[in-house]
């Protein structure tokens, strides 16, 4: 079996002690594809250093060789905090408003693909498959096709893809999705941000793609394909019964006395739709007088690229919000928002989502959305809960038996919210089965056995 090289802006190897729940369904999926192929998981340590050697820190942890490079503290300011964060990310979630065009986070980004490239080629073999991960590294396999490496290089982005007419407020567009067509295969979430991709390249590029996905252009053959990604349904459903989960869920459901939870999480960014979902929880207290008292929303937002002043901003408006609308609703014995900024293991939260009536999962664009369904796999069988979904969500794609909303419109989260709240036991069952048949079905082990199998050609 061909090694894996996988390469991703941050390392992080699974690790089921791990207090903080830091690492994601990210993690443990690439660190199950490591585990079965042998190979290498190369990206920033996430640490500094003053000037930058290359010099890489191999390490070898439950079973996962991973090699790391630390970064100069220019690098993460133009590359990550820059042009990463506050340029491609805002301008892929489709808010160009936010989007800043600054020359230097463009060449920083350059040169820490660069940095990639030199540091990781010397690892590659002749047979390796190379996996490169997200909208950190889109220039990576052009780089490492200018070092030599003819290996089968395959590219995964886990956010959305913008329309093209987004796209094109991007200076020099065209050269950064030119160096993409050196990859073999480019893996997106759903179909909605391929079809945005072929768009691209076939009205501003000039290239060619058929009813397969293939790309031409030039002398290029690239493949274009969805993977919709998943969660690693069996760890988590079990997760969801097991002790910690069960204490979890036991302390969230005594602490909530009797009322029906609202649950909410999400990294503190704005992509998450965090304050329109505030104020819309806000317009169905006020339309609710009468049954506003027996829910309460839990909103867990661990913080995330703080450097960066939109999170900055993001994080004072949700505090603005969450004072203000607890001030006008509270009463001396309930609080209508518990909004806590920190990481949970991921057995805590499998127990949170379980104890908890409806799942507000309302980004206003996202990837895929992975919470959507971890949700649904933690629910109880006999008696689930309801999942409040954004239509913006790729999740939305597959999870088409939840209750859609348009998380911009206040007046339909508020009206899902009730409708949710009245919902007979015999709907909810009758859905969550609808949505447990894709969350297990196509699950994360699906997800990488797919992509594998479409870089390996077969
Ligand atoms: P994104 O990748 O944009 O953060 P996803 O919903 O796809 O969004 O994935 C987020 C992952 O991070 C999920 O696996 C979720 O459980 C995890 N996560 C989010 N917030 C927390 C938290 N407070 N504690 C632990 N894990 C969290
Ligand atoms: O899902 C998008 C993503 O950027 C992942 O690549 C990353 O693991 C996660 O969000 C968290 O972001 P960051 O590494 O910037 O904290």
């Amino acid at each position: 079996m061909s090694r894996l090289i996988v390469i991703s802006n941050r390392v992080s190897v699974p690790d089921k002690k791990k207090k903080d729940g830091a690492q994601g369904g990210l993690a443990v999926a690439l660190g199950a594809a490591l585990k079965e192929h042998r190979g290498i998981w190369f990206g920033w340590s996430g640490k500094e250093t003053e000037v930058f050697t290359g010099d890489l820190n191999m390490q070898r942890t439950d079973g996962i060789t991973t090699a790391t490079i630390d970064l100069e503290p220019q690098d993460i300011d133009e590359y990550y905090n820059g042009y990463a964060n506050r340029t491609l990310w805002p301008l892929f979630h489709f808010r160009i408003d936010l989007a800043e065009y600054e020359r230097q986070f463009g060449s920083g980004y350059e040169r820490v693909n660069e940095r990639f490239a030199t540091s990781v080629a010397p690892l590659i073999e002749p047979d390796d498959l190379v996996w490169v991960h997200d909208y950190h590294l889109l220039p990576l396999g052009k780089m490492l096709r200018d070092r030599g490496i003819k290996n089968r290089i395959g590219f995964f982005l886990h956010i959305p893809w913008p329309p093209t007419r987004l796209l094109v407020s991007l200076p020099f567009h065209e050269r950064l999705v030119l160096t993409m067509l050196e990859y073999d295969i480019i893996g997106f979430q759903t179909r909605e941000w391929l079809e945005s991709f072929c768009h691209y390249v076939e009205k501003e590029l000039g290239g060619t793609v058929d009813a397969d996905g293939v790309i031409r252009f030039e002398d290029r053959v690239v493949k274009a394909q969805a993977f919709p990604i998943g969660i690693d349904y069996e760890e988590f459903s079990r997760a969801a019964v097991g002790d910690t989960a069960r204490s979890a869920y036991e302390r969230l459901v005594q602490s909530a006395e009797g009322k029906k939870v609202l649950i909410g999480v999400d990294r503190l960014d704005y992509s998450k739709g965090l304050p329109d979902r505030f104020e819309a929880y806000d317009r169905f207290l006020t339309q609710n007088a009468e049954s506003a008292k027996d829910v309460v929303l839990l909103q867990i937002a661990p913080p995330s690229r703080e450097a960066v002043v939109t999170y900055q901003e993001i994080r004072e408006t949700l505090e603005g919000l969450t004072g203000s609308i607890n001030g006008a609703h509270a009463d001396i014995d309930w609080v209508p928002i518990r909004y806590v900024n920190r990481g949970y293991p991921r057995a805590e939260l499998a127990g949170f989502y379980r104890a908890s009536r409806i799942a507000l999962v309302t980004p206003l664009r996202d990837g895929m959305n992975l919470v959507a369904k971890e949700y649904v796999a933690a629910q109880d069988p006999e008696d689930p809960g309801v999942l409040i979904l954004s239509r913006f969500a790729g999740a939305a794609l597959q999870l088409t038996d939840a209750l859609m909303v348009n998380p911009h419109s206040g007046d339909e989260v508020s009206e899902a919210i009730r409708t949710a709240l009245a919902m007979p036991k015999e709907e909810r069952i009758r859905r969550w089965q609808g949505m447990i048949e894709t969350v297990k079905n196509e699950d994360v082990k699906k997800w990488q056995k797919d992509f594998v199998a479409a870089l390996k050609g077969s």
